[in-house]
């Protein structure tokens, strides 16, 4: 009896023994995991303060959310209990001997949480430094656009030119003519081109300042930005190639068929002391697509 009882004790000490290195085995997998997590993060924060490296930041986010997600894996498989439990559903008060079982399993996690303060305190460092790293990325912001979005280069006494620079007079267009134009010195800037169109129309409703059957619209649609082409003559309507939304010329731009829902923005134009067609001022409203300060 004595030598089983010697045996039993040899083996327990053995598993105990086996147990211990594979413990620590584990806890050293998961402070490397959290301590290359850590590093990544670091190294993420400083490589895009210093300028940005894409396939760098991106390695090294790859790292520490590698290293987070695996410490966090091996700590949960080696250090949290797994063995599945089942239970018939019976009273749902518990009982005092679950209540105390509760405490007990409680508390030893308890202990067991701070056995492994450094893993803990690592743990909570990988995440911290990840959070640090996410911040910087609100710099890439960039500037607030201030009122880029809702000026053009018209002004007032600004001359309409076309693509190559040339002023127009009102007798450059015959009847049913559109002519693509800039502000001057602004050629082929982004949110100004414009379509100069003699309508031939006896009437027109309008809002801002023309010259005789001679009017101005943005050349952006109001849906999404596409350069406004088509010009029907017979109709008097504008068409947008993208999602054929249509304007009516003779009046004000207004959308009449397709997505679009408001006018082309119209420029109030005059004419210069040597006859060519000026711009009266801005167009009285942002130009293009709807964004996030507008109505619609
Ligand atoms: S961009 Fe013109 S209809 Fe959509």
């Amino acid at each position: 009896m004595s030598g089983n009882g010697h045996s039993d004790t040899q083996v327990d000490d053995g598993h105990e023994a086996a147990g211990g290195t594979e413990s620590s085995g584990g806890e050293r997998v998961v402070a490397l995991a959290f301590a290359v997590a850590i590093l990544a993060a670091l190294g993420l924060t400083v490589v895009y303060s210093v300028g940005g490296q894409p396939q760098l930041e991106g390695l090294f986010l790859g790292l520490a959310l590698a290293g987070i997600g695996v410490g966090a894996v091996v700590w949960a498989q080696r250090f949290m209990p797994n063995e599945e439990v089942t239970e018939d559903r019976i009273e749902l008060a518990s009982t005092d001997d679950e209540v105390l079982a509760f405490t007990q399993a409680f508390e030893a996690g308890e202990e067991n949480l701070e056995r492994r303060s450094l893993l803990v305190k690592l743990g909570l460092g990988a995440l911290g430094a990840l959070g640090l790293a996410a911040v910087f990325p609100i710099r890439s912001l960039g500037p607030r656009p201030g009122r880029g979005l809702k000026d053009t280069g018209y002004a007032e006494g600004v001359r309409l030119v076309t693509v190559q620079g040339a002023p127009l007079r009102p007798e450059s267009l015959s009847p049913g003519t559109v002519v693509t134009v800039w502000p001057e010195g602004h050629e082929n800037e982004a949110d100004s081109p414009t379509l100069l169109i003699r309508t031939g129309a006896g009437k027109l409703e309008l809002r801002q300042a023309t010259v005789d059957d001679v009017v101005a619209y943005s050349k952006l649609c109001t849906h999404t930005g596409c350069p406004v082409g088509l010009y029907q003559v017979q109709e008097q309507l504008l068409l947008c190639p993208c999602h054929q939304s249509t304007f009516d010329v003779v009046d004000g731009a207004e959308p009449i068929f397709g997505p679009a829902a408001r006018p082309l923005p119209q420029l109030p134009i005059g004419l210069d002391a040597q006859g060519f067609f000026v711009a009266l001022g801005d167009f009285p409203e942002p130009v293009g697509g709807g964004f996030w300060d507008r109505g619609r």
